[in-house]
């Protein structure tokens, strides 16, 4: 490896503590297999504070589903060159499961208001408890000054916003922009599953996105969800799971517009067996 890595809570502690007062760390929690999307989180924290923390950790309890957990790409290796690509000084941290859940691999239970009960968390139930109980533990170990999280995952983003509000974590959120594919495709490690044809023809999500936004601005959020469905419908390769407008403090499906809130639409799609998300901000 390129550059070492940490596998303990003790010895990121000491490293840390190396760094004298923690006054400009940042955090970019993943769970590996990084790319471009990854990378630009890396970048803005690079950019934004003096030391820079990466952790890499498939968590468990975040999982609905255990082959989708044995499934997932484990690339150690060009993880830390990505990242020594970007900074030599960056500290990275890749615990195993038992340093992170010595005892039981359960997660905590949060009460997020309700951001955790719609799109996707409705149908899997402690998946962003077991979110926010990694995040919780990554920044109580590192008491970073910012931590990065990308909008490709934005409930995931305002339930972190959330977290840090009622467990009283004192840390700056900071949502980073969606990295796409050239066509349009939101970048993601799921992509790679995707046959060549396929992932090209997948432009055709975030097509529909932009399409709805401006539909959106003449039209009710209903319609333009009818519209959606019907879009999917006419396509043999993508199915719709889920489309919804929403405002973006509630994640709340809206009904009418209203002046001076701000909207997103989300989108989860099954295509080759592969599920993909994305997002659009409408105003
Ligand atoms: P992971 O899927 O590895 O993503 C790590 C971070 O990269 C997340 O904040 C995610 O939103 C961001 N990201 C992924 N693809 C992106 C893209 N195309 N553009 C911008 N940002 C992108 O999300 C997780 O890991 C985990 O849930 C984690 C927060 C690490 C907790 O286990």
């Amino acid at each position: 490896l390129s550059m070492p890595v940490i596998q303990t809570k003790t010895k990121l502690t000491e490293e840390l503590n190396k760094l004298g007062n923690n006054q400009d760390l940042g955090l970019v929690p993943t769970m590996g297999a990084l790319h471009k999307g990854h990378a630009s989180l890396i970048q803005k924290a690079v950019e934004e504070n003096k030391n820079v923390v990466v952790s890499i950790f498939v968590n468990p309890t975040q999982f609905n589903n255990k082959e989708d957990l044995d499934k997932y790409p484990k690339t150690l290796v060009s993880d830390v060159q990505l990242i020594s690509a970007i900074s030599d000084d960056i500290i990275v941290f890749a615990p195993d499961v038992a340093e992170i859940y010595p005892d039981t691999i359960i997660p905590k239970i949060y009460d997020f208001e309700g951001l955790d009960k719609v799109m996707e968390g409705e149908f899997r139930d402690d998946h962003f408890n077991g979110v926010g109980t990694i995040v919780e533990e990554l920044l109580k170990t590192v008491k970073p000054t910012r931590a990065y999280f990308g909008e490709k995952d934005f409930q995931q983003l305002r339930i972190i916003q959330k977290l840090t509000e009622i467990q009283h974590i004192p840390v700056e959120i900071i949502g980073c922009e969606i990295v796409r594919e050239d066509h349009g495709l939101a970048m993601s490690s799921r992509n790679e599953r995707l046959s060549e044809k396929i992932r090209l023809k997948a432009a055709f999500i975030y097509d529909t996105l932009k399409t709805a936004k401006i539909k959106f601005g003449m039209e009710n959020a209903l319609n333009v969800k009818d519209w959606v469905i019907n879009e999917f419908e006419k396509t043999d390769e993508f199915q719709l799971e889920y489309f919804d407008i929403t405002d973006i403090e509630t994640l709340t499906p809206i009904q009418n517009k209203i002046n001076n809130i701000k909207y997103r639409a989300f989108i989860a799609v099954y295509v080759e067996d592969v599920r993909l998300i994305d997002n659009i901000a409408l105003n």
